[in-house]
């Protein structure tokens, strides 16, 4: 067996020029293009190797962990310039392993014709949201296959999960050649086995290479081993791939406005990311989601005025008339605009350890838009390795399924498989902050479409002023058992008795009627206080004062209610009292059956219940009377 010989000859032409010229060198090392692309694959289909023998054979390399590893091969007597291949990979899978578990290693190098950053991502099936962290920036993807044996369950997923993401350039490296002898039927045999299933899953193309990262095959150079392979090598294909951005750019335009940049009176601009198609001044624009049109009178950078502006450039464009324009808006072609919706169907790909929670309240991050996001139950999950779907829930962490959305206010979007940009998303937890999920806008529902806010001639202050008073939601929370329904009693008594207009909804009551298919389960609660939220909006809108006592055990959902209503008209009223003492009363006895075992999800004793951290009204039941708390509620409202 033959080694392939790798040649230096790109990394001696860029030492030349260094030596000769380092601005020339440095000018032309700028204006490389980047790519950024994926590995997939488990540690045994030779990844490591193969990182290591790119890295290795470009020479070109720009990064610390290389400086470390040459360093260390200088001590323990190897040549500097030749840094040994095996502990670069044993550099490699080593790094690996300690990182394997945080995130996703990125390692760059470069060649004379161009950058390329490679993310490195665990193969696991539990590591499914490292992978798609990995490849959401990619323009292409390795899939890895060991030649001795084929296309396995964690090809199709890799597969799957790239094809997802929406990387439309995938290399199927099969492995290991020099393991099977170079065997030109075992390899068309394994191509052909991959064809079919890419096709099941609509993948259209993807370059087969037979390639072997520990010998060398076909990495920089056409192997002797295998004369029968009429393509390119690995490194000649990441050199010459045709990038995302560059189709972008043929695309109608769009930019994200990430800030509005005002300096002084007389410069009004807005400033961001090109997300596709060209910009130059004289074009038609539309704002979007407003509708409003205007023209662009310049397209300004650092460097000053440009005549045109392309995908993947950040510029500030001048617009000639004063339109309405904030961060989160989009500037697009006015005659090819995209859509506006707050309502969608949307792959998630869930990377919380919590389970997604139908109907609590999420960010969605779209590009450089922030919105509240509602999911609905899934419609499906997807099984990763054998690509069926199965009916779900909810989403653990790790599985992928479709699911609605919904958003308070309209977005700005496009179909995923139109634009990464303006069609991928996040979702964050609103307490933790963290990325729980990451998503694919499909298309929005059409009854979104087709059902328009109707404006009425009789505003809401008509009803209130009409009552003589000022709309509320005071909300009770606490625990079962804690006297929420006695004194909101109490309370609305008490405001009749003032000729107040009242109304009370009482959680016992509103699970007879509006709310009696739903149980106690953590989703179930969510949508018990969604609803029984949107119906108070209504009562304060028709001018009432609306007390609700609901255990309403989540923070999130209290708050999603107090986002709903009009600014300061929700009161939030904790009712404390601690958990022994509810279950010593245990009215109902209810507190009895759970401490049996024969009541599930009990609010307190295998259900959680958080309490306000800063509630309008604290009650503490130890120390007030009912009586007593609900004079000092009704003193709070009406001083
Ligand atoms: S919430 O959690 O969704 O806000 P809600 O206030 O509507 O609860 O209903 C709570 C009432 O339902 C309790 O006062 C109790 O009478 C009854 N109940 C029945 N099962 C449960 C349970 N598993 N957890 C809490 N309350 C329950």
């Amino acid at each position: 067996m033959t080694t392939a010989h790798t040649t230096q000859d790109s990394s001696f032409k860029a030492q030349d020029l260094i030596a000769e010229d380092i601005d020339a060198y440095l000018v032309q090392h700028q204006h490389k293009s980047l790519l950024r692309f994926i590995t997939c694959g488990s540690v045994d289909d030779g990844k490591s190797t193969l990182i290591g023998r790119l890295l290795y054979d470009s020479k070109m390399i720009f990064e610390d962990q290389l400086a470390a590893l040459e360093a260390d091969s200088k001590r323990v007597g190897t040549q500097g310039q030749n840094i040994d291949f095996a502990l670069l990979v044993d550099g490699l899978a080593a790094e690996r392993e300690q990182g394997i578990t945080i995130d996703v290693a990125y390692r760059f190098f470069s060649t004379e014709k161009r950058k390329f950053i490679v993310a490195d991502t665990p193969g696991h099936e539990q590591y499914t949201r490292n992978m798609v962290t990995g490849a959401s920036t990619a323009d292409l993807a390795v899939i890895l296959i060991d030649a001795r044996k084929g296309v396995l369950v964690q090809t199709r997923r890799h597969s799957y999960l790239a094809h997802l993401i929406g990387i439309k350039n995938l290399v199927l490296a099969v492995n290991k050649m020099d393991l099977i002898g170079y065997d030109h039927d075992k390899y068309d045999a394994i191509v052909a086995d991959y064809r079919a299933f890419a096709k099941s899953i609509g993948i259209e193309n993807f370059t087969p290479m037979p390639i072997s990262g520990f010998m060398g095959d076909n990495i920089t150079t056409k192997s002797e081993n295998t004369p029968w392979y009429h393509g390119v090598t690995l490194m000649e294909h990441l050199e010459n791939v045709e990038l995302d951005v560059t189709a972008d750019q043929t695309k109608p335009f769009r930019m994200p406005v990430q800030w509005v940049n005002r300096p002084n009176l007389d410069f009004r601009g807005f400033s961001g990311l090109i997300a596709s198609g060209t910009v130059k001044p004289g074009d038609a624009i539309r704002v979007l989601p407003s509708g409003k049109t205007s023209t662009v009178t310049r397209v300004v950078t650092l460097d000053g005025d440009l005549p045109q502006a392309i995908a993947g450039q950040s510029v500030t464009i001048c617009l000639a008339d004063e339109v309405d324009c904030s961060r989160g808006d989009v500037l697009s072609l006015a005659d090819a605009p995209p859509q506006v919706a707050d309502q969608f169907e949307a792959t998630l790909v869930w990377m919380a350890d919590d389970a997604m929670l139908p109907g609590r309240s999420y960010w969605l991050k779209l590009g450089t838009q922030m919105i509240n996001a509602q999911v609905q139950a899934p419609k499906y999950q997807v099984n990763v390795n054998t690509m069926e779907h199965l009916a779900a829930k909810t989403l653990e962490l790790n599985a992928i399924g479709v699911a609605n959305i919904s958003t308070d206010k309209p977005i700005v979007f496009e179909p995923y498989a139109d634009s990464r940009d303006l069609g991928g998303f996040i979702l964050i937890d609103k307490i933790s902050n963290a990325t729980v999920a990451a998503g694919m806008l499909h298309f929005s529902l059409r009854r979104a479409q087709n059902v328009h806010w109707q404006a009425h001639d009789v505003p809401r202050e008509t009803h209130a002023g009409l009552k003589n008073q000022k709309p509320a939601l005071l909300w009770f929370t606490g625990l079962s058992g804690a006297g929420k329904s006695t004194i909101a009693n109490l309370v609305e008594k008490k405001l009749v008795r003032m000729n107040r207009h009242t109304f009370l909804l009482d959680g016992d009551n509103v699970r007879h009627g509006l709310n009696k298919d739903l149980g106690f389960s953590e989703a179930d609660r969510i949508e018990n206080i969604r609803r029984v939220g949107e119906v108070a909006k209504l009562m304060t809108d028709a001018g009432l004062i609306v007390i609700t006592a609901f255990i309403s055990p989540f923070r999130a959902e209290r708050k999603l209610v107090r986002d709903m209503v009009k600014e300061g008209e929700f009161i939030e009223v904790f009712i404390d009292t601690k958990l022994a003492d509810a279950e010593a009363r245990d009215v109902k006895g209810l507190y009895k059956k759970a401490r049996a075992g024969e009541l599930k999800n009990f609010t307190g004793i295998d259900s959680p219940y958080e309490p306000p951290t800063e509630p309008e009204i604290h009650i503490n039941t130890s120390q007030l009377s009912a009586e007593e708390a609900a004079d000092l509620i009704v003193s709070r409202l009406i001083p």
